[in-house]
């Protein structure tokens, strides 16, 4: 019999989150739903990331109903979800008791496997919620922040495999966030990560850098089980490599993949349309569909690269751009080296940018940057010298605690706080997540005269 390869598309999360900043309506899913649940994928990515965020931002949507109408209509296909560990889908730590509540109701609304990684890869902030994941029924997937650094050897990740291992991790995913996993690294990694566990592997990447289709190829060799990829009008530049096309690919070299190609053909055929419209409305920038070696030269995540280079020209320091793309991997490499990931991407970023704009190197330090040096964010790849500490945090005190252990339960304040406005848990999770996204929706679902005010757009990447 074939080896088989499954597929997990994207093309409801990642794919969106990546292209087109997340913006996929609800609406603009529900008539394709069961022919994606008849396609043969082994899940769809549909919830997590930034669509919490960008429904209640954007699109005016319950992110949970959103969750609920996806789930009626996929019915055999699991459903997956990315979860930032004890950050769940916000930018900072929540208490325990949040993080299980959250959990719980992600399961009980229709989520099978759930995607938890910590930017740090401190597996103690994968604690609380891969025990809630268990606990509910849910599939725990521990997913490893790949990144590159002295450190990050594949002794390093081998080690932190065995950390998720034993904290009963159902599965590992190896989440290239950035698209730096080359082809020959994934089949190393792969090769390292099976010889101390059975569990599958799935592997994720961008195709930022022009390189993933021969990185999955490579991966799957070295024994990958599962691959992320995006329904073709949503696959490439930023996104994952094309679905049908990866599925031919590896069929034609005698791997089983499972996949109906005419179902695909018909999801492709859908969402084209969808694509033309976010272009028209210039919500699709043709510059994510550009290949960015750059990526693999600095090591810097596309949407890092592109970002960086708006906050220059806001400063009018355009000039500068090359400096700072050579500053961020010095100032990661005196932070310990932190994968760039959100949110550490944009910390490392703003203190680069700070660093060359200012003349002088830490003169301006944002605070997130102090919390992470006192151990708030949990316990950095490597170690920073106590140079470095003194000039960030002074004599302030290292933290060494799990960075949650030092939360009180949150839930009846917010539960509180959010009076008769919230009519479930669901509803508080909402409020405690994004309070000034969820107190105007929840608002004007009670009042529909009520007038919500604009949000301030943040920058994520
Ligand atoms: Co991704």
């Amino acid at each position: 019999m074939n080896k088989q390869v499954k597929f997990m598309d994207t093309i409801l999360r990642d794919a969106h989150q990546s292209l087109i900043a997340t913006r996929m309506s609800t609406e603009q899913m529900v008539p394709i739903l069961e022919t994606l649940d008849q396609a043969g994928y082994h899940a769809l990515e549909v919830w997590g990331g930034a669509t919490f965020d960008s429904a209640l931002r954007y699109l005016d949507e319950d992110p949970w109903e959103r969750l609920r109408i996806i789930r009626k209509h996929v019915k055999n296909t699991k459903l997956q979800m990315l979860l930032r560990g004890q950050n769940l889908l916000g930018y900072k730590h929540y208490p325990d008791d949040v993080v299980e509540s959250f959990i719980q109701k992600a399961i009980e609304n229709g989520i099978d496997i759930v995607r938890v990684f910590d930017a740090l890869n401190d597996t103690r902030n994968l604690e609380t919620s891969m025990k809630a994941i268990k606990k509910n029924g849910g599939h725990a997937q521990a997913c490893i922040c790949y990144t590159i650094s002295d450190v990050h050897t594949d002794e390093y990740y081998i080690g932190l495999v065995k950390e998720m291992v034993a904290l009963g991790a159902d599965s590992i995913a190896i989440k290239d966030m950035a698209g730096i996993l080359t082809p020959a690294n994934a089949y190393s990694l792969v090769k390292a990560i099976k010889s101390v566990t059975a569990l599958p592997i799935q592997v994720h990447t961008h195709t930022t850098s022009g390189i993933a289709e021969m990185t999955y190829l490579k991966a799957v060799e070295a024994g990958a089980d599962i691959i992320d990829t995006a329904i073709s009008p949503f696959s490439g530049g930023t996104s994952q490599p094309a679905t049908e096309s990866v599925a031919i690919a590896l069929e034609e070299l005698g791997y089983d993949c499972g996949l109906d190609q005419e179902k695909l053909k018909e999801i492709a055929d859908y969402f084209r349309p969808i694509k033309e419209e976010f272009r028209r409305d210039g919500i699709l920038n043709p510059k994510v569909m550009d290949v960015e070696p750059n990526t693999l030269l600095y090591q810097v995540p596309g949407g890092m690269l592109s970002n960086l280079l708006s906050q220059l020209k806001d400063a009018k320091q355009e000039d500068k751009y090359e400096k700072v793309l050579r500053e961020v991997p010095v100032v990661r490499a005196e932070l310990g080296y932190p994968p760039l990931v959100t949110p550490l991407s944009q910390m490392v970023g703003t203190q680069a940018v700070m660093n060359v704009l200012s003349g002088e190197r830490y003169k301006m330090i944002p605070k997130e940057i102090k919390d992470y040096v006192k151990g708030l964010y949990g316990q950095p790849p490597a170690p920073i010298s106590e140079e470095m500490t003194e000039k960030i945090i002074g004599n302030e005190e290292v933290l060494t605690v799990r960075p949650a252990d030092l939360l009180e339960p949150k839930m009846a304040d917010f539960a509180a706080e959010l009076g008769d406005l919230g009519e479930s848990t669901e509803d508080v999770l909402m409020y405690a997540l994004f309070p000034s996204l969820a107190l105007p929706f929840l608002k004007k679902r009670k009042d529909p005269f009520y007038d919500v005010p604009i949000q301030e757009v943040t920058i994520t990447y």
